[in-house]
């Protein structure tokens, strides 16, 4: 992969990449499309990477359909597909660990642990694999998005980070790869989580932030089929906790709900 990727370096084209841990939606086609639409070439990855799962059975659970996504990323025009195994990835025991301050301390890095070393170094290695002019990520992740810009400030990529508005189905649950995994009745209870989203944002900033979490998290709770880990309230830029004072800033609301086992993550901008 890098052989060919630095090839196609040398001739003058420029490379936009996509990684991905399979199991392929219309988010990730997204993804692509964009990447199409601003480099000559487009790679993308497929590697389910143990070392960010730390639940033996999330990384077991995780739905693998390799034969579905090479078809789907052929006919997006996607030009190269980079899947390593397990070994390629990691022949030795991986010791670095990042340091991101309380980035990844904090939301899904309180309820993760380790989860964003993890991010860090694949996607690390990823970079130095595929060379990229752009690199393409959903917005869907968005505290994985900005630890990712702030890895590569840290290592110095001469890449560009994109983030991607999240796609949605018609009722407004966040397309992710952990959805075939829900009931017809989680899935319908799940959409709670957009509109409790839309709700938060109706109530920022003339509302105190305490009390919009409270009121997001009865929302939510309040359906039998789902269950709040957290809904935080923070500022874009550093991820620390916003209050009203912050309206002039980027302002997001980051949730993560449990719909019986399938965890889901979505988020929204306050106050555009
Ligand atoms: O967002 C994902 O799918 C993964 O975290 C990523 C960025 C491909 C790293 O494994």
């Amino acid at each position: 992969m890098h052989t060919w990727a630095t090839r196609q370096k040398g001739r003058g084209k420029t490379i936009g990449f996509v990684p991905t841990m399979g199991a392929l939606h219309t988010g990730h086609l997204e993804l692509v499309r964009r990447a199409r639409e601003e480099n000559q070439l487009v790679i993308c990855s497929i590697f389910v990477n143990p070392i960010q799962f730390n639940k033996a059975e999330d990384l077991e659970n995780y739905p693998r359909t390799l034969d579905s996504d090479l078809r789907q990323l052929g006919s997006a025009g996607c030009d190269a597909v980079f899947s390593p195994d397990t070994e390629e990835m990691y022949p030795e025991k991986e010791t670095r660990v990042y340091d991101f301050g309380h980035m990844d301390k904090v939301m899904e890095g309180k309820y993760r642990e380790g989860h964003f070393n993890g991010v860090a170094i694949v996607v690390d290695k990823l970079l130095r694999v595929t060379v990229p002019d752009r690199a393409y990520f959903g917005e869907k992740d968005f505290q994985q998005l900005q630890i990712i810009r702030e890895l590569v400030r840290q290592e110095g990529h001469p890449v560009e980070i994109t983030g991607c508005p999240t796609v949605r189905e018609p009722g407004g649950l966040a397309l992710s790869s952990r959805n075939i995994r829900l009931s017809l009745a989680q899935r319908r209870e799940a959409q709670k989580i957009y509109e409790a989203l839309k709700m938060a944002k109706g109530l920022y900033p003339e509302t105190p932030v305490d009390e919009i979490m409270t009121r997001v998290a009865s929302f939510i709770n309040a359906s039998p089929e789902l269950q709040v880990e957290y809904f935080e309230i923070v500022r874009a830029d550093d991820l620390l906790p916003a209050g009203t004072e912050d309206k002039d800033k980027e302002v997001v609301g980051c949730i993560a709900v449990y719909a019986g086992d399938i965890r889901l993550i979505d988020n929204m901008r306050l106050n555009s």
